[in-house]
């Protein structure tokens, strides 16, 4: 079988974390590219220095050179603004629609059957701008996100429980934002649903942690959070790479589903090598989806300032 090419696009915090990650699991060939001289091409060194001691052997190049990335499977793009202290992921939306704008045209140019894993903020908006930009086939084209939301939600209830986080099965949905949806209803621990074991008051509460998860980080660093945002980005790709028909929370095109209208927000959707092949539907009750919906609407008002700004 012929080796998976994998570009990732921006070297920065998540860019190298997921490219270390994919290279420790072997998921392919890496190419890191960066518009910073030296950046993609010092951090794929490293991580390749790191081959022998972890023994894997894919190659990982680091580049400025868009030549590099011709005929990829599979593109992440990483690149764009983050958010500092005091900042919304909405704050970004201005600049990094013209990072993906011009990303996307190279992407066309030079991997033109690849399908896209966008990771930059405002997400949904971003997913969006590179779909439109692309014109690639809307299943091709997804956004990593609810990966993040749904293992930080799962890592509270699991700390709160007092049992592994393996053990935690949750689906969120909705936008990358303040107003994600974490479904309590559908979230269970070793069979057990989440309501039973919890009380509203604490659900709420973690429901609340998870909304402001990425903020809580960026208050602690002073900058975004990179290792669990790279692990949501790796399982993705891993799905779609390795074909697995995996269940994730990602930002997934959505006409008649969830009656979303042809927009990228967050589902439950089946992952595989056609990229989004399936996306699930729940049967939400009144609450959630006014929840959905609210979520939705937010997701639409960010798309229009893309339109305007493409
Ligand atoms: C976060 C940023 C990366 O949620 O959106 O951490």
């Amino acid at each position: 079988m012929a080796r998976q090419k994998i570009t990732i696009v921006g070297a920065g915090n998540v860019g190298a974390t997921t490219a270390h990650i994919a290279a420790t699991r072997q998921l392919g060939d890496i190419i890191l590219i960066d518009i910073v001289e030296g950046l993609a091409e010092g951090k794929a060194l490293d991580i390749a220095e790191a081959g022998p001691v972890q023994l894997y052997d894919s190659f990982i190049t680091g580049t400025r050179d868009w030549e590099q990335t011709a005929d990829s499977n599979l593109v992440i793009i990483t690149s764009g603004l983050t958010r500092k202290p005091g900042m919304s992921r909405d704050d970004l939306l201005a600049k990094n629609v013209q990072i993906v704008k011009d990303v996307s045209q190279k992407i066309v140019k030079h991997s033109p059957d690849s399908s896209i894993i966008v990771v930059c903020n405002p997400l949904d908006a971003m997913v969006y701008a590179a779909s439109k930009v692309t014109g690639f086939e809307k299943n091709k084209v997804m956004g990593m996100a609810g990966e993040l939301d749904s293992a930080r939600f799962s890592y509270f209830i699991a700390s709160e429980i007092g049992t592994s986080v393996k053990d935690v099965k949750c689906i969120l949905m909705g936008g990358h934002g303040d107003d994600m949806v974490p479904l309590p209803r559908f979230t269970s621990i070793g069979g057990k649903h989440l309501t039973d074991l919890l009380d509203k008051a604490k659900i709420d509460e973690l429901i609340e942690r998870t909304r402001k998860g990425g903020i809580e980080i960026v208050n602690l660093l002073g900058y975004s959070a990179y290792y669990a945002p790279a692990a949501g980005a790796f399982k993705m790709a891993d799905a779609i790479l390795t074909d697995k028909k995996a269940v994730t929370s990602c930002c997934a095109y959505c006409d008649t589903e969830y009656d979303a209208g042809g927009y990228y927000v967050g589902v439950p959707a089946v992952l595989g090598k056609e990229g989004v092949e399936k996306i699930i539907e729940l049967d939400l009750n009144d609450s959630e989806l006014a929840q959905f919906k609210k979520s939705l609407d937010h997701v639409k008002q960010l798309a229009e300032q893309v339109d305007k700004l493409l």
